[in-house]
């Protein structure tokens, strides 16, 4: 058995001992939540300015979407603990994508369909509702798993209903891994498309993909999108025919001059410096054909993030943004976001014994600029700033690590070493999570094995790339247990969590050269107000 399998089965063991793993959410678990809730508040690795879960455990984003004014996620929630039970859907908003504001549960396993669990899916706003488009996780009498594509409504009001059946059954040309329905609409056939995520008899992944029945197109639109679905085939990805055996959470995203399939891989052996971490998130630039149902891959598979824990991005549906521009009229760069999960399947983590775990990265503007990707995060983001202090031109710096934006520019491919979370010791030790670029080779690296918490040994405690164009620029985001990096103005990014102890708590950056820096810290996000 390969490790991933057997670390797979250890937890999923430890899980299913769980008394609290097949428990749907009640109005009376109220208090028994507000306590995990209060606790994990006051727990040092409670981040201050991303989304993390109101209780319990946090996976993929899901449902991503604009609408009027209002950007929309929910997220994979496990209301009781930090395993991976009955997942339900709960519902965050935002007017800037750098404040949240908790709206409650959207979507809990009541039904037939979903009676294990609410899986990941993808929204779409349609006149002024939300349509959630999920995957029921069913499971029969003996275990058998059966996946349907399901959807919801959403008003203006928030209020939810699940339409009665399913849209899609499962295909029974797959085997049970067919979920995560991703939503879109495209302008050149005119049609709406749903991309699932699936493994083949062979136990390949795949990417399937079903569209609005063209004979129904005098019907209401609402009719059309709960009943008129079908199957178109599978997408063809040459060159990715043997390529993992499951493609988790498929996403199509569309630049002028190019498009972007994303997916999850798992079961990639690790190559390299590349695909180190137990499972990837990655894409492929090229052309999207629908009416072939064919990607045209023009580049190789590139991981989306470098970091130790990025996995299920998603990006920003919405067909208001495409129609009236608004993102870049609202001072943001680009017309793509994206959000993703700082965590991984199949891990676990040190605030597990909390009973929670998880939280989403920040939000990502995606532009391509000479065929290649950037992300960067979202202007608004500068709404947290504290007062900026400048750092005047040093070959070392040590500060108070505190939740912050650390911003070094023209670097001008100087080699650079920083300790974020180094202990406050007068000894000159090797602790801390380390940032490192050699000038010389051309190297960046990360390492977090000299933190007191090392998790994930198994995968290793560093990662590294090439850096073809040198070091230019470093923005870096400390929350409490996470580490987000952009390098070149997000060229590549590098996203972690990491949880330092108390003594854990400077900063230290070092050169052979003089190096100036701003720093801000930032304040919380939101009032995290405990709505259910
Ligand atoms: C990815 C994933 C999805 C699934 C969801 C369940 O992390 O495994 O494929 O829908 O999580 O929580």
């Amino acid at each position: 058995m390969n490790p991933t399998n057997e670390k797979k089965l250890a937890i999923e063991s430890v899980d299913f001992q769980n008394p609290n793993k097949y428990r749907v959410l009640k109005a009376d678990d109220r208090e028994e939540l507000l306590q995990i809730h209060e606790e994990m508040k006051r727990s040092d690795d409670h981040q201050k300015f991303h989304i993390q879960p109101l209780s319990g455990l946090l996976n993929d984003p899901n449902g991503f979407s604009y609408l009027d004014g209002t950007w929309h996620l929910f997220y994979q929630w496990f209301p009781y603990d930090s395993i991976h039970g009955m997942k339900h859907w709960y519902h965050v908003s935002s007017n800037d994508l750098c404040t949240w504001k908790n709206e409650g549960v959207a979507l809990k396993p009541d039904t037939m369909y979903d009676n294990h669990g609410v899986y990941s899916g993808s929204a779409m706003a349609i006149d002024s509702n939300l349509l959630l488009f999920y995957t029921g996780n069913h499971r029969d009498e003996n275990f058998k798993r059966k996946p349907y594509q399901c959807l919801a409504l959403m008003n203006s009001k928030q209020e939810v209903t699940k339409y009665a059946e399913p849209l899609i059954l499962p295909s029974c040309d797959y085997t049970e891994h067919q979920r995560d329905p991703k939503i879109l609409y495209d302008e050149k056939t005119q049609n709406f498309y749903i991309l699932i995520g699936a493994q083949n008899k062979e136990l390949k992944g795949r990417i399937l993909v079903y569209s609005l029945s063209k004979e129904s197109e005098h019907k209401e639109l609402y009719a059309r999108l709960c009943e008129d679905w079908e199957f178109r085939g599978e997408l063809k990805v040459k060159g990715y025919e043997d390529f993992g055996y499951m493609w988790e959470c498929p996403d199509l995203i569309r630049f002028e001059e190019k498009d972007m399939l994303v997916f999850c891989p798992q079961g990639l052996e690790a190559h390299g410096d590349r695909f180190q971490n137990i499972y990837q998130n990655g894409y492929l630039l090229g052309e999207m054909d629908f009416a072939s149902l064919e990607f045209k891959v023009h580049t190789d598979f590139q991981e989306i993030d470098l970091g130790f824990d990025f996995y299920a991005c998603q990006s920003c549906n919405s067909l208001q943004l495409q129609s009236t521009d608004i993102l870049k009229s609202e001072n943001h760069n680009a017309k793509n976001l994206s959000i993703g999960w700082l965590g991984l399947p199949d891990s676990n983590y040190p605030s597990d014994s909390q009973k929670w775990s998880g939280c989403m990265s920040l939000v990502r503007e995606l532009e391509l600029k000479a065929g290649k990707l950037y992300q960067k995060p979202p202007v608004s983001l500068q709404k947290l700033r504290n007062e900026r202090i400048h750092l005047e031109s040093s070959k070392h710096h040590l500060f108070e690590a505190r939740p912050m934006e650390i911003e070094l520019k023209d670097l001008n491919n100087r080699a650079i070493q920083m300790k974020i979370f180094k202990k406050n010791t007068q000894n000159n030790d090797d602790s801390g999570f380390e940032i490192m670029y050699d000038s010389d080779s051309g190297y960046f690296k990360i390492d977090r094995g000299h933190m007191d918490h090392v998790f994930h040994e198994q995968y290793g405690t560093r990662r590294q790339f090439f850096l073809p164009s040198g070091l230019e620029s470093l923005q870096i985001f400390v929350d409490s247990s996470s580490i987000e990096l952009f390098v070149n103005e997000g060229e590549f990014t590098l996203s972690s969590r990491v949880f330092p102890t108390k003594e854990e708590n400077r900063i230290q950056i070092q050169s052979e050269f003089d190096i100036a820096l701003d720093v801000w810290e930032l304040s919380a996000i939101s009032k995290e107000e405990f709505k259910l």
